[in-house]
């Protein structure tokens, strides 16, 4: 993984000893490295320079404002799902001419307050959600600029929670009601169709896919053109996915501008792009400690300070992360790696083989840096982790572990 690997059988961030920074903050604690993220970023954005373009991060694959400022100096806009991500994105110094705005639930006071922030476009996502934009925006006397969430129903091969491009998902209009509905936008005083947004699904490892995709909701943009109505942005949503093992193949950004940056130059649209886990997930790990090792006639349990609260995508999605000891050494053993919550399914991994590991010693959890904090929560009352980011040498805290006062923030007694 670029920026995070061993020197002489320590693990190092960038030039920081990953132990360095466990005994500093303590754990759990999630790294990123600055330098990645800025290998991602330009490895995604670069394969596109062939067009106009706006590479909107998914700001919910990875949300603090330090990443969310790193990300805007090198010119990222944001995709966004919700007006506290807007206020993120905005906080951090993100354009708002480069938001746009998805999701299939979005409330009027988040409309409102994304139309007050003058955000790029709204990723519409039914009929109804057109009207009351409609009625939100004239409220407001100001014109929503739109894009219709297009579900072009191609199979993204990747796990079924995070396909979002099949005809049985909740996402977008089917590609056959677009045209209608697009016409009923057009003649909406208050709303401005300006682009079209499809997303297909996360972690997908075929390009394939996104080529069909494209290329169906390519001519849809023929056919609006040729009823007037003028579609400046091709959104091509996110989805690339990323190697969770060291030796794993996926196809470059390369490969995936290739199959979309041709329509695009046919159309001769501005792209927008929404990548997160491509940026982030390989940017960040989770760092927590070993703090006994259980052993019965039939296993071996490494038993850590982090929890499914902290890191849940094993737990929901059953998903794969590499894990491997801070400082490695020669034996390995077999061992499920669980967490102390109380819950069966805290689990990072079962039967794995893994460097030998006694209590006491760090552990890192690997391509943790998308839909990991993120997705974080104070289940058991569980002190959410910091985090911290590294530059070269040096790394700094870009939010504090939660405390107990964070805890219950906001808690009342009943009132009588
Ligand atoms: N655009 C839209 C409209 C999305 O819904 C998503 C992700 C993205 C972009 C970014 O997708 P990415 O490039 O990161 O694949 N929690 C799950 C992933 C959920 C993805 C939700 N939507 C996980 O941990 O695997």
């Amino acid at each position: 993984f670029p920026f995070i690997g061993y020197r002489n059988d320590e693990l190092y961030v960038e030039e920081c000893a990953v132990k360095d920074i466990g005994n500093s903050v303590g754990t759990p604690v999630y790294i990123y490295s600055k330098a990645a993220f800025e290998y991602w970023f330009k490895e995604f954005d670069g394969a596109f320079d062939e067009v106009e373009r706006i590479t909107a991060f998914a700001v919910k694959s990875c949300s603090n404002l330090a990443i969310l400022r790193l990300l805007s100096e090198l010119g990222a806009g944001a995709d966004t799902v919700s007006a506290g991500e807007i206020f993120r994105t905005i906080t951090a110094g993100i354009p708002s001419e480069k938001i746009v705005f998805a999701g299939v639930g979005k409330r009027e006071d988040e409309m409102e307050y994304a139309l007050s922030c003058g955000i790029l476009m709204f990723n519409v996502e039914s009929e109804d959600e057109l009207d009351v934009l409609n009625s939100v925006a004239e409220k407001l006397g100001k014109v929503a600029r739109i894009a219709l969430r297009v579900n072009p129903d191609v199979d993204p091969k990747t796990h079924p929670y995070i396909s979002t491009g099949l005809k049985t998902s909740k996402f977008g209009v089917d590609i056959e009601r677009a045209y209608d509905i697009y016409l009923k936008a057009k003649n909406l005083k208050f709303v401005e169709p300006v682009g079209v947004h499809f997303h297909i699904g996360s972690q997908i490892t075929d390009v394939s896919p996104f080529d069909e995709a494209a290329g169906k909701v390519a001519d849809l943009v023929k056919v609006l053109r040729d009823k007037g109505i003028e579609i400046e942005y091709f959104d091509a949503g996110g989805g690339l996915g990323i190697n969770y093992k060291p030796d794993e193949e996926v196809p470059s950004a390369k490969s995936l501008a290739e199959k979309i940056v041709p329509y695009v130059k046919e159309l001769g649209c501005k792209l927008i792009t929404e990548p997160g886990r491509r940026i982030s997930g390989n940017s960040g790990i989770l760092l927590t400690k070993l703090l006994y090792v259980k052993r019965n006639d039939r296993k071996t349990f490494y038993i850590v300070d982090a929890g499914m609260n902290d890191c849940m995508r094993p737990s929901l999605y059953n998903a794969y992360h590499h894990i491997v000891p801070v400082v490695r050494g020669d034996s390995k053993e077999i061992v499920d790696i669980v967490g102390p919550v109380c819950e069966t399914g805290d689990v990072f991994a079962f039967d794995r083989k893994i460097g030998k590991c006694k209590k006491g010693d760090y552990l890192a959890i690997l391509s943790a840096g998308a839909y990991g904090f993120t997705m974080a929560s104070n289940y058991n009352s569980r002190l959410r982790p910091a985090e911290v980011l590294v530059f070269e040498d040096r790394f700094s805290i870009i939010r504090d572990r939660d405390s107990f006062g964070d805890l219950i923030k906001g808690e009342k007694f009943f009132n009588r």
